[in-house]
């Protein structure tokens, strides 16, 4: 379970650039959860994620996970058991090492093996088959350099690098916005299928307004660092696009913006 409780940020404090770009926020995320989490542009939500990973210290609040204070974990501690995401499929793996060698490396994330000892035959195995179950036919090319791998490809690598050793927690941030329309369905069907299968806790941002509420188990809206509102069971099942941007409308402080995808 992640809690969190008044949780604060504040950019550029005491100055002209002052913003507070979460405010107050509690939010709690049960075990198994899948929640999507929109909002307009600068609402704040990958500042949420990264109060979460520790990328940014908060100014006031605290996170639980699991009942653990994590609030003054640092990024690189969290990350044992915190899988992420971004945008930009360039993050999240070595471009020149092979695509074993970048599994290799995730695979020992949080156990004490580095890769000079070797990837053992029996790791490949698993690489191999997990490989497969991504359908891109990545288990056949285990030894291209993951540079050479389209947008779509060095996504769906990232996504099981991030889940091989499963996390506590996948923090995902548009994570098929730089994607094509048909990639990016595909690696939501990716997706959908490791996080029901590991039965893994995801927060996922996505600027697409009917992904929101095709995936998942609860809808999240920020607006201007606020939980604007929340929808969940029988509500959030018969919600339509236009339903919920009433329902910002009414809700929220700002418009319902520019980047979100009606479709
Ligand atoms: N590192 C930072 N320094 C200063 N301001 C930031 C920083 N990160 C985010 N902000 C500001 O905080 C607000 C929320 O940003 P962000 O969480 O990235 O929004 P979203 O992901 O919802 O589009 C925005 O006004 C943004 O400009
Ligand atoms: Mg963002």
């Amino acid at each position: 379970m992640l809690k969190l409780e008044n949780v604060s940020i504040t950019f550029n404090k005491g100055t002209v650039n002052e913003k507070k770009a979460l405010d107050n926020v509690s939010l709690t995320v049960e075990d198994g959860d899948f929640i999507t989490v929109i909002g307009s542009n600068g609402a704040g939500k990958s500042t949420l994620m990264n109060a979460v990973s520790g990328t940014y210290e908060i100014d006031k609040g605290k996170i639980f996970l699991d009942d653990k204070n994590i609030t003054r974990l640092k990024e690189y501690q969290r990350a044992r058991f915190i899988g992420r995401l971004f945008q930009d499929p360039l993050r999240g793996t070595a471009p020149n090492m092979t695509i074993e060698e970048n599994l290799g490396l995730a695979y020992s994330r949080g156990k004490r093996r580095s890769l000079n000892i070797g990837i053992k035959r029996k790791d490949l195995n698993l690489f191999r088959e997990k490989l497969s179950e991504l359908g891109l036919g990545l288990e056949d090319r285990m030894k291209t350099p993951v540079g050479l791998l389209s947008g779509g490809q060095r996504q769906a690598l990232t996504l099981l690098m991030a889940t091989i050793v499963t996390p506590k927690l996948l923090l995902l941030d548009e994570h098929t916005a730089a994607l094509d329309p048909k990639t990016a369905a595909k690696v939501m069907e990716i997706t959908e299928k490791i996080v029901k299968e590991n039965n893994i806790t995801t927060l996922m941002i996505t600027h697409n307004v009917s992904n929101a509420l095709a995936y998942g188990n609860r809808t999240i809206v920020l607006s201007q660092g606020r939980l604007a509102f929340a929808l969940e069971g029988e509500q959030r099942k018969n919600m339509t696009v236009e339903g919920l941007m009433k329902l910002y409308s009414d809700n929220a402080g700002d418009a319902f913006t520019d980047k979100m995808l009606l479709d």
